[in-house]
């Protein structure tokens, strides 16, 4: 089976060939940093080390195209699965989110979880991610315990910011949440909890594909432990898929079908997104850990917001019960903001209005106008005028003391 797989691979590979061995938009090999550089920003990198002994690094933005070093409002955000930091800045200049928000005036920090490649020439302090299996066993539990708990404190440490913004997407959100509930002091950091199509409360799904996905959740388990193995793929095979993508997403007619896949993705065909990006899009993906894919497949499948289930005889031995603990959203208490699309099937609304109901201190549910989904939160150009407006007037009423009561606004105009 896996022989066959790989058979299949090397010969598209094969017949492909012709197609890309001509000249690719070197764009496409850029790491983050690179990426801001050439679109004419600062960055500077800031190590994160974890309590459980991952290194990473944190991205700083400082300020926007004009130089100017006052005391910024400070940013922070925070990346769902299967995405990094990169892809807040595929849109590229003035547009992206995170220049967008630094040329008005915030210290914009992308964080960067564990498992993407943030370039740490180390990412660990014991555990090398191409030979030990056993660094990727994590979901979005430690992602938030550690990683997000480790980057907050490196945040608010630099910036001298008792207090910050923090933006998330998708399943980013569920680390945040993640961390709120468990580690509530840390609601004490933030100045509003924002967050774009979270993907956190999960009582309806209305997604066939992902449903049908939920259910091999407890065979992809068994089959992982079998083999030992903690990647869903191995790190070769991704890498060679990744630079396939790459290479054939920069060029007719395949184009399209990258377009088309991200969409499937992103779970409705975008309106929004420019075909051009799905070149770049596919350069942030990081290789997935089985726990953390299984443990978003349990989530849809049980709609409950849980920590990672290991099966009843390790839950016993690690929860102390035969079911991992729910996550208590009634912990979350920092001011929330929701942002969500109308066709975003992977945040349905009333998900959306569980999460209302439950957390103690949401301040706002904003619907962007029209046809807005999952995908279109980052790679949307037309998310400037529909999105991130928005945000700042919300991120200006909070920092100039309007924000007091809740309200809840139902669309744009
Ligand atoms: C904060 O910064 C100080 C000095 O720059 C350092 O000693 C301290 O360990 C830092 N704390 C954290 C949590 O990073
Ligand atoms: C920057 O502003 C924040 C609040 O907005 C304040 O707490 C902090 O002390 C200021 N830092 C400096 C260096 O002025
Ligand atoms: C996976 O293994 C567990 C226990 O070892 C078993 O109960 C479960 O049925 C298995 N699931 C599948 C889909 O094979
Ligand atoms: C969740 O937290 C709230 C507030 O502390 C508490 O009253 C409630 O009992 C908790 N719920 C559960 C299920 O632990
Ligand atoms: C998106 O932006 C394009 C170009 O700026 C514009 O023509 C189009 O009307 C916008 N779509 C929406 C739904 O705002």
């Amino acid at each position: 089976m896996k022989m066959s797989l790989y058979g299949s691979i090397f010969f598209l590979l094969l017949v492909n060939f012709h197609f890309f061995v001509e000249a690719i938009n070197p764009e496409v090999y850029f790491n983050t940093e690179e990426r801001i550089r050439k679109d004419g920003y600062p960055v500077e990198l800031h190590p994160v080390s974890t309590e459980d002994g991952y290194i990473l690094n944190l991205y700083r933005i400082p300020y926007g195209l004009k130089e100017d070093k006052k005391n910024r409002s400070v940013i922070l955000f925070v990346h769902g699965q299967s995405a990094s930091p990169y892809h807040f800045t595929v849109l590229g200049r003035k547009i992206a989110p995170a220049y967008w928000f630094a040329d008005r005036g915030y210290d914009v920090w992308l964080f960067c979880a564990r498992g993407v490649d943030c370039q740490n020439p180390r990412k660990h302090k014991t555990l090398d991610w191409d030979r030990d299996q056993i660094y990727w066993d994590f979901s979005f539990d430690e992602i938030g315990l550690y990683d997000l708990s480790a980057s907050i404190d490196v945040v608010i440490n630099k910036t001298g910011h008792n207090k910050i913004f923090s933006v998330c997407h998708s399943m980013g959100c569920s680390s945040v949440h993640a961390l709120l509930a468990e580690r509530p002091e840390y609601n004490k950091k933030l100045k509003i909890n924002i967050n774009y199509a979270p993907m956190v409360v999960f009582k309806e799904f209305d997604y066939p594909l992902m449903i049908f996905f939920s259910y091999t959740s407890s065979l992809i388990k068994n089959i992982s432990r079998i083999l030992g193995h903690h990647l869903i793929l191995p790190p070769s095979l991704i890498e060679m898929l990744t630079d396939t993508i790459r290479r054939l997403c920069g060029i007719q007619p395949w184009k399209n079908s990258c377009y088309t896949f991200l969409s499937v993705f992103g779970s409705r065909q975008s309106f929004l997104i420019q075909e051009d990006i799905a070149e770049l899009a596919v350069n942030g993906f990081p290789r997935l850990s089985v726990r953390q894919m299984t443990h978003l497949l349990d989530h849809i499948n049980k709609g409950e917001f849980r920590k990672y289930d290991y099966g009843i005889e390790r839950n016993r031995v690690i929860y102390g019960r035969k079911f991992p603990p729910l996550y208590n959203l009634t912990l979350c208490s920092a001011p929330t903001a929701i942002f969500h699309g109308e066709t975003d099937s992977l945040t349905d609304i009333q998900n959306l209005q569980e999460m209302e109901k439950t957390m103690p201190n949401v301040i706002l549910r904003y619907k962007v106008a029209g046809e807005f989904v999952h995908l279109d939160f980052i790679f949307a150009k037309n998310a400037t005028n529909m999105l991130y407006k928005p945000t700042e007037k919300l991120l200006k009423d909070f920092d100039s003391g309007r924000i007091k009561l809740r309200e809840s606004v139902k669309s744009t105009i």
